[in-house]
């Protein structure tokens, strides 16, 4: 299933005359379909107190005109990095499509309910995971996390496991998007819009 991109039309400022979300969904949609691995996997960059970058890669679970949503423990590194600087940005590295997309913008959280019916879709295997995993923080050895799993499995036993209170999505409100296509010659194609003046430019590569 190798899909010759070379053969892909170019992107132009024209395609983006409806906005940056059909685009953005066409292009998740030909990830999927290029069965690239993780086709909803994003590179989220958030900066710390000291004003320093921390990236790592998070699933998108959510893609719509109110931006794009992942799920995390908000006591999380990237969750007090974005309790403090509520701003993020995401890549979608699709190398094997030669495409990439970066989303920068705000950040809030979702709401309790769009978390609760998320967390309810997810195998009881991940809630009791998300139960006995405190992100970030260190652990002595693999055996306690294996305990701490064994804990979880038997307080919730019989019964629906709830959502952690410190577990839940964030929403990236999208200020600037940026999508990049792969040319021949390194004269990629790179057209940016800026959400809040409508502004559509193309960049040098
Ligand atoms: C493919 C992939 C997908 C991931 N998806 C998530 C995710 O959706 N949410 C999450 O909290 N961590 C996810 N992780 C783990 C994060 O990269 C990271 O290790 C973890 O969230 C802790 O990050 P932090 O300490 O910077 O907060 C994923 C890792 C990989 C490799």
């Amino acid at each position: 299933m190798r899909v010759d991109y070379k053969e892909d039309a170019d992107l132009d400022v024209a395609n983006l005359r409806d906005g940056w979300l059909p685009v953005a969904q066409q292009w998740l949609a030909a990830a999927i379909e290029a069965r690239i691995p993780e086709p909803n996997a994003m590179v989220l960059a958030t900066v710390d107190a000291d004003g320093r970058p921390a990236s790592r890669t998070v699933l998108c679970k959510g893609l719509d005109a109110r931006g794009v949503v992942f799920y995390t423990n908000y006591d999380s590194d990237k969750g007090t990095h974005l309790r403090r600087t509520p701003y993020a940005s995401v890549t979608f590295p699709w190398i094997g499509i030669e495409r990439q997309l970066t989303i920068r913008g705000t950040v809030s959280t979702v709401s309790t309910e769009a978390t609760a019916a998320y967390f309810a879709s997810r195998p009881r295997g991940s809630q009791l995971g998300a139960w006995a995993s405190q992100q970030s923080r260190p652990v002595a050895s693999r055996e306690e996390l294996e305990q701490a799993l064994v804990k979880m499995t038997e307080r919730f036993d019989g019964q629906d496991v709830p959502v952690p209170p410190n577990w839940g999505g964030f929403r990236i409100e999208p200020e600037t998007v940026e999508f990049w296509q792969g040319r021949t010659s390194r004269l990629h194609n790179r057209i940016r819009l800026t959400i809040p003046t409508q502004q559509v430019e193309r960049l040098q590569p």
